[in-house]
């Protein structure tokens, strides 16, 4: 699949335009990105980066990282998906930086999200729905969810048994076994709940246009 995901990353290279700024998702699809947006880092005003992880890569490739803050909307956002549907609507989260990912997006007028053909799904679910959550809320959460919607809320963890930890410093509930049938239902009523900061459904504001990777790449 990594040759699908270079596909699709590259095509993304066509929607930046000169002397942009760029949303920059997390993930291996968007580190291919990252790789070729290096290449035209002179022709670029920078990037708003959406994990530690990307911050890092774009700083390796001499693309400097600026402030959500400091830079009204962004024209383009580029991210990879965990699970994407007919309607531009995806689970994101599967590196943990579904907060600042939802943030960027939110913050953009166009969102073109890049995945290989694994990632296409006709409804939402297969793939566990991340969920991040205010440490103290772990359990309050992990209850609810179960009561609303008795799928399985699992803790995330590291390969050593510890708790992965956001760079927002909270954790991350992966709710598994749902089949999403209306996801912005889903969206609204988990954001609902105390101690959830976000949750990994982008239902609300989908993507505008999603790449597949492929020969050629698919632009839906
Ligand atoms: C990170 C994400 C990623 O976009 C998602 O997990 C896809 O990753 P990859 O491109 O490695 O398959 O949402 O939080």
């Amino acid at each position: 699949m990594s040759e699908a995901k270079r596909q699709a990353a590259l095509k993304a290279i066509e929607y930046v335009e000169r002397d942009s700024i760029i949303g920059v998702g997390t993930g291996s699809t968007v580190a291919y990105f990252i790789e070729a947006l290096g290449g035209m880092r002179d022709h670029i005003r920078g990037a708003v980066s959406s994990s530690e992880q990307s911050t890092a890569r774009l700083r390796a490739v001499g693309i400097e990282v600026l402030d959500l803050n400091n830079t009204g909307t962004l024209s383009l956002y580029v991210d990879g998906a965990d699970e994407c549907d007919p309607h531009k609507r995806l689970i994101k989260g599967g590196g943990a930086a579904l907060t600042r990912e939802k943030i960027i997006a939110e913050a953009s007028s166009r969102f073109v999200c890049i995945v290989d053909p694994s990632k296409q799904v006709d409804v939402l679910g297969r793939f566990p729905l991340p969920v991040e959550v205010i440490p103290m809320a772990r359990s309050l959460v992990a209850r609810e969810i179960l009561a609303m919607t008795r799928a399985q809320p699992v803790w995330r963890q590291n390969e050593d048994g510890s708790g992965v930890v956001t760079d927002n410093g909270n954790v991350i509930l992966d709710i598994h076994g749902l089949a999403i049938t209306d996801p912005l239902a889903l969206e609204q009523a988990i954001n609902q709940i105390p101690g959830v900061v976000s949750v990994g459904l982008f239902a609300r504001r989908p993507a505008d246009v999603v790449i597949v990777g492929g020969e050629p790449p698919q632009v839906l």
